[in-house]
């Protein structure tokens, strides 16, 4: 929708390559980050890169193909893009991709699939593999993805003491901290193995999920892209490993049938506009 707003203020063909986002058509300049400010405050340089981008791209391609009316009407569009608003989940069809247990040998190439269709998603990151891995942890992160604990070695928290809890979210906190700057503001359980006292030992939102691919059963390319596309549902939680070459490979078949049927593909924080529940299992939102 604010694409439409933006082609008719500006009418500027260029742009509306540009701004394609969500789950959206891949387009000649896959590196142009989604303007959808990315979900966790306080989490962006990179929506001002973002912005940035846009802006440098616009006023060279202005630029470089010529003169007075035309560099007037770049500003313009540069200023309607800096003021594109993040994707509202209440009225579009939002859907949050999520990927547990990395980062891993097959995180870069998700994330190339991931930024060939401006798609943005939530990664549930172990601890010790971020501690094995930082850069990859960075890399996403810098790409506008969101990370979130998936504590350090992923056990049955509500199996583990008080004390056992704090320290497998205490240490992930830690290494993904070093590696972006930030805690993760979101958790998933392992096992999605939750009850009150994890839940309040937590104090964050505890993500669970509406869609379930099991592709860490059956490491099925095909199975993956069936389970994702069938239940996808407006607000749907779809859980993903990406530790798993069979679900990096169904990507971007899932990518493009979800930009089809006009999906935007955002974060957790982003799928409930900012404000997670404490505990989301899924969300239908209306
Ligand atoms: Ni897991």
């Amino acid at each position: 929708m604010n694409i439409g707003a933006i082609r008719g203020t500006a009418g500027a063909l260029t742009l509306t390559a540009l701004l394609t986002t969500g789950c959206g058509t891949v387009t000649a300049s896959p590196d142009v980050q989604d303007p959808t400010p990315a979900a966790m405050p306080g989490a962006r340089a990179s929506t001002a890169t973002a912005f940035a981008s846009e802006r440098s791209e616009v006023s060279g391609g202005a630029t470089a193909s010529s003169a007075g009316g035309l560099a007037v009407s770049a500003v313009k569009v540069v200023k309607v893009a800096a003021r594109a608003r993040p994707v509202d989940c209440r009225r579009a069809k939002c859907v949050a991709l999520t990927f547990d247990d990395g980062p891993g040998a097959y995180t870069d190439a998700l994330l190339r699939h991931l930024a060939a269709y401006r798609a943005k998603a939530t990664f549930f990151v172990v601890g010790q593999n971020v501690a094995a891995n930082p850069g990859i942890v960075r890399r996403t992160y810098a790409a506008g993805h969101e990370i979130g604990s998936h504590t350090w070695s992923h056990p049955d928290l509500t199996k583990l003491p008080a004390a056992g809890v704090r320290a497998q979210l205490a240490r992930t906190d830690r290494v993904v901290k070093a590696a972006i700057g930030v805690v993760p503001r979101l958790v998933r359980p392992p096992y999605g193995a939750v009850n009150a006292a994890v839940s309040r030992l937590t104090g964050r939102p505890m993500v669970l999920w509406s869609v379930d691919t099991l592709d860490w059963r059956h490491r099925d390319s095909a199975k993956v892209v069936r389970k994702a596309v069938r239940s996808v549902r407006p607000g749907s939680v779809i859980l993903f490993h990406d530790i798993h070459p069979s679900t990096v490979r169904a990507m971007p078949r899932i990518l493009k049938a979800l930009s089809k049927r006009g999906y935007r593909c955002v974060t957790v924080t982003r799928l409930f506009n900012g404000h997670p529940p404490k505990t989301v299992y899924s969300a239908g939102l209306t």
